[in-house]
């Protein structure tokens, strides 16, 4: 009776680690998500390398459902999640409704897109709130993405903007619509803090053989072709000189 939850990693099957694999290959059921993060590969990939079936979950099977506290109080379960399963996802819930019912938890980390935008030159620690930009609807189109940029400018520090994925229907922003409702934004608010001149950073496919870093001004970057997904956009914020040297790299 013990309820897994492992990290597959940035971008392919390949990506879990050699202790997520044993801890899934031993489970008795195996669930994944693709809401939160989406693989660059199919499900099938993941079902061949650990030799096991996939449940495939939707986002209300997992938050407004016991579904997985009741299986793992009847066998060891593994909960499959794009990246790290704890890093910009809320499945921290699962583990609280887990430990209550008193089910033994384990978490087998991953590779991140928190962490790999660092491969841009950019340090970890210069980095403030990230935010996200959602895909507007009728009732609900918020801005306050633009707030938590223009905060970490004012302090100098950087500012990761995760942009909205609707994972079940494959649905994707890119960087380039996360830098066109930026911009918008800035012109509904007649603010110039952030415009056509502001640095950017935008990466694609990271942990992909084809993974793309772009860095340069918004301008430019707004009609970059980035090609698949998924998209992630840094805005940065007072760069140290080897950060510099780093980005230039990717101009
Ligand atoms: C809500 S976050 C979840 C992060 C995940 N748990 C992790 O640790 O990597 C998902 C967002 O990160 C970005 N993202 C995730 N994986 C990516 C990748 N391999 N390359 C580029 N962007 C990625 C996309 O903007 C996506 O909407």
């Amino acid at each position: 009776m013990a309820l897994y939850l492992i990290g597959l990693g940035l971008y392919d099957e390949k990506d879990i680690s050699v202790k997520g694999l044993e801890a899934a290959k031993k489970c008795n059921k195996l669930f994944m998500e693709e809401y939160t993060s989406k693989l660059g590969v199919d499900k099938s990939k993941v079902e061949s390398l650990i030799g096991k079936e996939i449940i495939l979950l939707r986002r209300r099977d997992v938050e407004q459902s016991d579904l997985l506290i009741n299986e793992a109080s009847k066998g060891d379960v593994a909960f499959l999640v794009g990246g790290d399963p704890l890093t910009a996802t809320t499945h921290i819930d699962i583990l609280i409704q887990a430990r209550k019912k008193g089910i033994k938890t384990k978490v087998i980390h991953a590779s991140s897109i928190y962490t790999s935008v660092c491969e841009s030159g950019l340090f970890i620690y210069k980095f403030g709130k990230s935010c996200s930009i959602p895909f507007p609807t009728e009732n609900y189109n918020p801005s306050s993405f633009y707030d938590t940029i223009v905060e970490n400018l004012k302090m100098g520090l950087h500012t990761i903007v995760f942009l909205d994925i609707h994972g079940e229907e494959n649905r994707f922003m890119t960087v380039n619509e996360g830098l066109k409702r930026i911009l918008e934004v800035a012109k509904e608010r007649k603010d110039n803090q952030i415009n056509e001149e502001t640095l950017a950073v935008g990466f694609a496919r990271m942990g992909s053989d084809d993974q793309v870093i772009k860095f340069g001004k918004i301008k430019y970057l707004i009609n970059f072709d980035f090609g698949a997904p998924q998209h992630i956009l840094v805005i940065p914020g007072k760069l140290h000189f080897v950060e510099e040297e780093a980005l230039k790299l990717y101009q």
